[in-house]
C-alpha cells in the first residue's frame, strides 16, 4: 500500500501517542510468569505486541482483553501460570524481534518442555547467537538455523547463573539474561558496555524480583515466584518522537504531547537536539522550543507531557554512548539533518544494520532519493545538511519506523513523497496516520 504526504503546514494542537511497545511486551512476558493476574492498563495495540499475547496464551496464560480506549490501547488482564509451568508450543512471533530475543529466557529454564520460536521473512535474517550463547554457557539447549538465525528451538533444561559482559548493548539480550537468571540455580551477573533501556528491571522488581545495581552491572537472583500486579503501560517516546520531529521541521507547528514515558534511557533524542540547537526547558519555562513536564509516576515509569515548537537546527555528531537511548530515533536523526545547517554525522550504530530492517541503507538510499545529500558509513551515515527535502518516493522496505520517517519527510518536503509499503506502520503504530492527520490544518 502506497499513502502520500504532501507538505500541508504546520503541526499543531495535543496527541497522546500510543501506549509503550517494549513496556506492552514485557507486561505481557512477565504477567504469565507471574502468579494470579496482572492488570494491563494500556497494553500496545499492534501487531507486534499482540504477537506477545498469543504467544503467553500458547504456553498456557490466560489472556482476558478488555475495553479499548481512545489511543491505541486497551485493557488486558493476564493470569499468569507461575515460572515453571510453561506448556510446550510452537510459538509465531510475526516480525516481533523483542518477543523473540526476550520470551526464550523464561522458557529455555523449564526442564521437560520444547518450543520453537520463528517469525516472518524479516525477522528470519535476525541475529540469535546473541542470545544463544550466553543461555547456552548458563546451561540451556537453544539451536538456530545456520547457528545463528531463526526458527530457534529452545528445550528446557536446569540453568546455572553466570557473570556475563554483553559485547552488544542489547536491552533485549540483557531481559532474556536477566528472565534466565530468575529461573537458575546461582546468581546471575551481567554487565552492559552501555546502560540500556531497564523496563525489564523495573518490571520485575515491582513484582518482587531481587535486582541490584552496580554501575554498568546487574545482579539477579533466582526467584520462586513473581507477584501478579498492576502495570500503567506509559505512552511511547519513540511514536512521540515522530510527532516531536515534525513539529520542529514543519515551521509554525505547535504541539503537545501528553503521558509520555521518559525512562532515562529512551529519551536519547532529546540530548541529541539539545545538540542540535534545540532550547530546551522544564514546564514554566516559556519561550524554549521543546519542554518536558513531568506529570507523575503511577507506575514503575516516568511519564511527562512534551511541548513542541519549530526551531533552527544545526548539525550533530551521534557517537556510541549516545547510540543505546536513541537507537530506534536515529532514522528520525538523519531526517533532521537534512534540515539542520552543517554536518550530521551518526557513528558507533552498526546495530541499525540488524533492525526490522538494514536502517542504515534504508534511511541513506530512501532519503537520497527524496533530495538528501547523505552518505552510508559501516557504522552509521553522514548527512550534509540544510538542503531541505525536494520530496519523491521512499520504500518502507517492510520497516515500521522508516514507514513513519517516510511521512514525516512528507510533510517538512517541498514537494510531498510517497511512501511505499506504508501499511508496515500496524506493527508498532496501526492509527499513526489518522492522529498525523488530525495535527494537520
Ligand atoms: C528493544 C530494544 C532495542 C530496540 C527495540 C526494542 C526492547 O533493541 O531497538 O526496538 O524492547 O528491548 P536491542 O535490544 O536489540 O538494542
Amino acid at each position: 500500500m502506497s499513502v502520500r504526504f504532501d507538505p500541508l503546514g504546520p503541526v499543531r494542537g495535543e496527541l497522546r501517542p500510543p501506549p509503550d511497545k517494549s513496556v506492552s511486551h514485557r507486561a505481557a512476558l512477565i504477567g504469565a510468569m507471574a502468579e494470579g493476574p496482572t492488570r494491563i492498563t494500556g497494553f500496545l495495540d499492534s501487531a507486534d505486541t499482540r504477537a506477545s499475547l498469543r504467544a503467553v496464551a500458547g504456553v498456557g496464560a490466560e489472556v482476558r482483553e478488555g475495553d479499548p480506549d481512545d489511543h491505541g490501547g486497551f485493557f488486558v488482564e493476564i493470569e499468569g501460570i507461575g515460572l515453571r509451568a510453561a506448556r510446550p508450543a510452537e510459538i509465531d512471533v510475526g516480525n516481533a524481534g523483542t518477543l523473540l530475543r526476550i520470551m526464550p529466557g523464561w522458557l529455555a529454564g523449564q526442564p521437560g518442555g520444547e518450543w520453537v520460536l520463528d517469525g516472518d521473512q524479516s525477522i528470519r535474517r535476525r541475529p540469535m547467537d546473541r542470545i544463544a550463547e550466553p543461555l547456552r554457557l548458563m546451561g540451556a539447549e537453544v539451536e538456530c538455523r545456520d547457528g545463528r538465525l531463526p526458527p530457534l528451538r529452545v528445550r528446557g533444561s536446569a540453568l546455572r547463573g553466570i557473570d556475563y559482559r554483553l559485547p552488544v548493548a542489547s536491552a533485549q539480550v540483557k531481559s532474556c539474561l536477566l528472565l534466565a537468571g530468575l529461573l537458575a540455580e546461582g546468581q546471575t551477573s551481567l554487565t552492559e558496555p552501555l546502560t540500556t533501556r531497564d523496563h525489564t528491571e523495573r518490571m520485575l522488581a515491582a513484582m518482587g524480583a531481587s535486582l541490584r545495581r552496580d554501575g554498568q552491572r546487574l545482579v539477579i537472583a533466582p526467584a520462586e515466584r513473581l507477584e501478579a500486579g498492576d502495570v500503567p503501560v506509559p505512552g511511547d517516546f519513540s511514536s512521540a518522537a515522530f510527532f516531536v520531529v515534525a513539529a520542529l521541521l514543519v515551521p509554525g507547528s505547535e504541539l503537545s504531547l501528553g503521558e509520555v514515558g521518559i525512562n532515562r534511557n529512551r529519551i536519547g533524542l532529546l540530548s541529541i537536539l539539545a545538540r542540535m540547537g534545540v532550547e530546551m526547558g522544564g514546564a514554566h519555562e516559556s519561550g524554549r522550543a521543546l519542554t518536558v513536564h513531568e506529570i507523575r509516576e503511577p507506575g514503575p515509569e516516568p511519564i511527562a507531557t512534551l511541548r513542541v515548537r519549530s526551531a533552527e537546527l544545526r548539525g550533530v555528531t551521534v557517537t556510541a554512548e549516545d547510540v543505546p537511548a536513541a537507537i530506534d530515533e536515529l532514522p528520525l536523526v538523519a531526517l533532521l539533518g537534512c534540515f539542520a545547517e552543517g554536518e550530521t554525522v551518526v557513528e558507533g550504530a552498526e546495530e541499525l544494520r540488524a533492525k526490522e530492517s538494514d536502517r542504515i541503507a534504508g534511511i541513506v538510499e530512501g532519503l537520497s532519493a527524496l533530495g538528501a545529500e547523505m552518505e552510508a558509513r559501516p557504522d552509521g551515515f553522514a548527512v550534509h545538511g540544510g538542503g531541505g527535502l525536494r520530496g519523491g518516493r521512499i520504500d518502507a522496505r517492510g520497516d515500521h519506523r522508516l514507514a513513519m520517517v517516510g511521512a514525516i519527510a512528507g510533510l517538512a518536503s517541498r514537494e510531498g513523497v510517497e511512501v511505499d509499503g506504508f501499511e508496515a506502520v500496524a506493527v508498532s503504530y496501526p492509527s499513526f496516520e489518522r492522529d498525523l492527520r488530525t495535527l494537520l490544518g
